[in-house]
């Protein structure tokens, strides 16, 4: 049978970065294919070119149903039933859910909407997938989970026939992930296409049909998960076995750093207290929406508490803004980092100094342009990043690796506390070691260390005390050497 979409021998270039290198790929109807690798190995790259927002060099070629549409733009490819969900969706947060999957089909006729003809287009296109949506709610309202059904449905209004999805459960919880994959499910029983990337290797073993690897730009394999491991995949993906054991963590008990008593925010989160000690790692979890990046931007004096006391090194802290928590020693890295944390067009280095530059300043507050390299290079090597030169600007280096550009500004601030909001998402199973292992050395040397996460694995494994965190309230704390995950789970699901 002849596949969808074909790419063959796709190329492509950044200056001295080869992101891509001669790779084959074919697309049948009805399967769910998955994208694999490491952070920087060319999967968005990949993606762009298929979708027409990126052009391979001379002697790649795309086809659709066997045409040849190499020269085709992302319109015309959309129109050829191509769908791509971006990360950031492209939803119109002001305009309701029918509006939303509607649009695409008539934007053309904008000037005279027929509302009723988009309900009814809306309405198919939710019905297919077999979904509760209440289209009259407006965009902006709903979660992201329900937002990435709303950007599914307009694909399906829209006619796909092949959709496309770049890291869709990066940010979506355990069951909200079941869900996605279950659509995921549908759009193949019904003929359709799916190509989707995730670092979540467990998620990719249950749902794909079949799984391409790609390392440092090339194609490794293309195959059926049957008897396949993640630990296999793994070497596939670096190229090398690999080991992993989580190491316990350290229960170091330093002094109280922290300390917050009777927090509260109405509608967010209810009678919050805790302590934190230098040297410790403390574990933070619960569901999307228990209120916990709620209580971590209190912290960080973006989110006024209207009840409460915190405390740091003993004195009261009632930070205005998130200068004054910086000031008092706290760090925060947000989640949700690529659109916070980042000058994008700015240099990989001036990102990574940020944070840290009036401690590198000589008198006259300048800095050294060697203390400045040995910095950067510092941060760079910590954390692995792929980055061709410092210079390079944030935003041509691939996701992963800007995140951890971002984790690596923030850690070397040497706060006090690090909040760190789900540090590993979108990040590749060889850097998470790095990661873990810079909070474990952060640790070592007296940093109080808030790890917040949805993956109760990881928080059980790096952290030596839990939280967990139910509607807005304390629901539990777990010792992580005397706690099953089962255990604290079942706390998170109440
Ligand atoms: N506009 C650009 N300019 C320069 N280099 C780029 C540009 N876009 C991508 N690259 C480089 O191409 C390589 C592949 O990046 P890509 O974004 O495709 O990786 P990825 O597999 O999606 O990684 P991740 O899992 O981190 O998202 C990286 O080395 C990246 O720095
Ligand atoms: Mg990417």
């Amino acid at each position: 049978m002849q596949p969808l979409v074909e790419l063959r021998g796709i190329a492509r270039r950044y200056g001295g970065v080869r992101a891509l290198d001669g790779i084959d790929l074919d697309l049948r109807a009805g399967e769910i294919h998955a994208l694999v690798g490491e952070n920087g190995c060319g999967k968005s790259t990949l993606i762009k070119i298929l979708t027409g927002a990126e052009r391979p060099e001379a002697g790649g070629a795309v086809t659709i149903d066997g045409q040849d549409v190499t020269a085709a733009g992302p319109a015309e490819r959309r129109r050829l039933g191509i769908q791509v969900i971006y990360q950031d969706l492209s939803l119109f947060p002001n305009l309701s859910v029918a509006e939303n999957i509607a649009i695409g089909r008539h934007l053309g006729r904008i000037h005279r909407v027929d509302r009723r003809a988009m309900r009814q287009a809306a309405a198919a296109a939710r019905d297919r997938l077999g979904i509760a949506l209440d289209l009259d709610r407006d965009v902006g309202a709903l979660a992201i989970a329900e937002r990435q059904l709303v950007a599914i449905c307009r694909a399906l209004a829209e006619e796909a026939r092949l959709v496309v999805m770049d890291e869709p459960t990066a940010s979506l919880t355990r069951t909200e992930v079941d869900a996605l994959l279950a659509r995921m499910r549908e759009l193949a029983v019904r003929g359709i296409a799916v190509l989707f990337v995730s670092h979540r290797l467990d998620e990719v073993l249950e749902v794909a049909d079949r799984i391409t690897v790609l390392r440092d730009g090339r194609r490794v394999a293309t195959l059926p998960p049957d008897g396949l491991t993640e630990a296999e995949l793994t070497r596939l993906m670096t190229g090398q076995a690999f080991r992993y054991d989580p190491p316990s963590a350290p229960a170091v008990e330093g002094p109280v750093v922290l300390e917050v008593e009777g927090l509260s925010r109405t509608g967010q989160y209810r009678d919050v207290s805790f302590r934190l000690h230098a040297g410790e790692v403390l574990g933070l979890t619960g569901l999307l929406g228990a209120g916990r990046t709620e209580l971590a931007l209190s912290l960080f004096g973006m989110n006024r508490p209207d009840a409460g006391t915190i405390r740091v090194c003993g004195h009261p802290f009632a930070p205005s803004d998130c200068r004054a928590a910086i000031a008092a020693g706290i760090a925060y890295v947000p989640e949700d980092r690529l659109s916070r944390g980042l000058a994008l067009e700015q240099p990989v280095a001036d990102n990574l100094l940020a944070t840290i530059l009036p401690r590198l300043a000589g008198r006259l507050g300048l800095v050294p342009p060697a203390r400045r390299a040995a910095a950067a290079r510092d941060g760079i090597e910590r954390l692995s990043i792929k980055v061709a030169r410092p210079e390079q600007a944030a935003r041509t280096l691939s996701g992963g690796n800007q995140q951890r550009v971002v984790l690596a500004k923030w850690m070397a601030t040497r706060p006090r506390v690090l909040i760190l909001d789900s540090p590993t998402v979108g990040v590749d199973i060889g850097a998470r070691d790095g990661i873990y292992a810079v909070v474990r050395d952060l640790a070592r040397a007296g940093v109080a260390i808030l790890m917040i996460s949805d993956e109760i694995e990881e928080v059980r494994n790096h952290a030596a005390r839990v939280l967990v965190m139910r509607a807005g309230r304390l629901a539990g704390e777990f010792a992580s050497a005397r706690s099953s995950v089962a255990e604290i789970r079942a706390a998170v699901d109440g």
